[in-house]
């Protein structure tokens, strides 16, 4: 990986670690086990924004010392997905993580984190990964979770947090993590946005500005169906044509889908409720981006997140 060989040219400050090793790895964490700290983790692939420095906001109210690990995991992307032109730039992440309080940031190298190539034993995520985004993105969600246990196996948190950005990402993970009995604690971070309303991530890097311009229509469309909650429809067919609506107004969207789904399960529901989860996915131009609304949070929130 190319990014493995960067230098990087910032001052540290006393106690914070850059790892790009396993050893080093170890001997950080020799260090935090010695003083008895309770770690958390934030797992990103980089090229931070304000959505991944929020989750060591929350890290950090749950953890003595904050890791923040950086790895494009090859694992989750699948053919033809951009896992060769994903962002990167490891020097302002670093900086980032360091002036955000994040004390440990492990970046591994690819030869790092998979020796020996695919790793022959994987975690199956089973049929919770079929729906959602996994119905277009194949074998992702094993990717994920395969690498999400490989970091929690390395660095042995208390505490990892993950956003709600990726919803049907953190359900699976909570529920790996039950399922295997995982000795981690499972923390979902709010969804940060852009002023305008558009989900903030990493991907938004590769829109042109029109494109950025119409994106924002994934998080209105989210809005309206919201809206039309809010005012007592509870029919998820008329709560997704308002959406719908919205989304074919900005011709640069061209979603993949919509949908009403159960918070646990990501079924399809018969009848929305508060709490229910608006799913989105949508192609802008060549980039493929998501959002999610949980119905009715605008008013126990004080503004959806
Ligand atoms: P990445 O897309 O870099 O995201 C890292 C973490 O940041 C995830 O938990 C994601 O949900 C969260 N995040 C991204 N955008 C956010 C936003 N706008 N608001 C709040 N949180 C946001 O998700 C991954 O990486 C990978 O799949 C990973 C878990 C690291 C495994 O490879």
């Amino acid at each position: 990986m190319s990014s493995g060989s960067q230098p990087i040219k910032i001052t540290f400050r006393p106690g914070f670690t850059v790892a790009r090793s396993l050893r080093s790895l170890e001997k950080a964490l020799e260090e935090i086990q010695a003083r008895e700290l309770r770690l958390a983790l934030v797992p990103t692939m980089g090229y931070l924004h304000e959505g991944h420095l929020s989750l060591v906001d929350v890290a950090r109210q749950h953890a003595d010392v904050v890791a923040l690990s950086i790895f494009v995991n090859p694992l989750q992307f699948g053919e033809g997905e951009d896992l060769d032109r994903y962002p990167r730039d490891m020097e302002r992440d670093v900086k980032l993580a360091m002036e955000r309080g994040v004390g440990l940031v492990f970046a591994p190298p690819r030869e790092e984190m998979y020796p020996g190539g695919e790793p022959v034993v994987t975690v199956d995520p089973g049929s919770l990964a079929t729906r959602l985004c996994g119905q277009y993105r194949p074998g992702h969600f094993h990717g994920v979770v395969t690498v999400v246990a490989k970091l929690f196996g390395l660095l042995r948190p208390q505490v990892a947090v993950f956003g709600r950005k990726d919803y049907q990402q953190a359900v699976l993970i909570r529920r790996m993590v039950q399922d295997l009995n995982l000795p981690v604690e499972i923390q979902v971070g709010p969804l940060v946005r852009e002023p305008d309303g558009l989900a903030m991530s990493s991907r938004n890097a590769y829109l042109s500005a029109q494109e950025r311009a119409q994106a924002v229509g994934l998080h209105q469309a989210l809005k309206a169906a919201d809206a039309a909650f809010r005012q007592g429809e509870g029919r998820p067919e008329q709560l997704l044509d308002r959406a719908r609506a919205v989304l074919d107004a900005h011709p640069l969207l061209r979603p993949q889908y919509l949908e009403l789904v159960d918070p646990e399960t990501l079924e399809p529901l018969e009848e929305a409720r508060e709490g229910s989860v608006l799913a989105v996915a949508a192609h802008c131009g060549s980039t493929r981006l998501i959002d999610n609304l949980i119905l009715g949070a605008a008013r126990s929130e004080g503004g959806e997140g």
